[in-house]
């Protein structure tokens, strides 16, 4: 039976619409969960026939209010596995021990280097020969939870933050495609470094 995933995004959606054209047997994206009502991921959930949730955090009194339905609306899809994929906001402590085990991120370098929002920009401005992606659990610091899968990108003379960004952006869909067909096959993972 296929596992059922929640995929948490803010932005374009790449990796959303990566995940949703790779589904099978083996897994199905059951929401989108957002906090942007103009993401342009929401488009492409909705042509996929996936369902959206906005919790936008000007709908709540405060942060803890809004973590608080955050959790409460991803519970409400019962995901086997919850993918923040382009996820621009904290996920709090509400939801972070809720979905212990089965919250994932990915982040554009090669955690535990460059982590935050800046990632690709922090990576070139220190003049790193590589850089990558990382698709890791999620816990309660921002990108510091443990590291399921890596893969280096070259970093080419001439890239800006954009170009670098989108080569990154192609290895992490493959890695998070990967990562979930693994993940519903129960295989396990202890941080290793794809070999590739
Ligand atoms: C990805 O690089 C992800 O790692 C980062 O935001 C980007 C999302 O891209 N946190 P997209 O919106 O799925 O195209």
């Amino acid at each position: 039976m296929a596992i059922r995933v929640v995929v948490l995004a803010s932005g374009t959606g790449s990796l959303l619409k990566a995940l949703i054209d790779s589904q099978d047997s083996s897994f199905e994206v059951v929401a989108l969960v957002t906090d942007n009502a103009e993401a342009g991921a929401i488009r492409h959930a909705a042509t996929a026939g996936v369902q959206v949730a906005v919790i936008a955090p000007n709908d709540f009194a405060d942060r803890s209010a809004w973590d608080l339905a955050l959790a409460d609306c991803i519970d409400f899809y019962q995901p086997d596995l919850v993918i923040s994929a382009g996820f621009m906001r904290i996920i709090g402590d509400e939801g972070v021990n809720r979905f212990a085990g089965r919250l994932i991120n990915t982040h554009p370098a090669l955690l535990p280097l460059f982590p935050g929002a800046h990632a690709v920009r922090d990576a070139l401005v220190t003049g790193v020969n590589e850089t990558g992606s990382t698709v890791h659990f999620v816990d309660a610091g921002v990108d510091t939870g443990q590291v399921i899968v890596q893969k280096n990108v070259d970093v080419i003379a001439g890239d800006d933050e954009a170009s670098l960004h989108e080569r990154i952006k192609v290895v992490e869909r493959e890695l998070l495609v990967e990562v979930v067909k693994d993940f519903a096959g129960a295989k396990k993972y202890f941080g290793q470094k794809a070999d590739r």
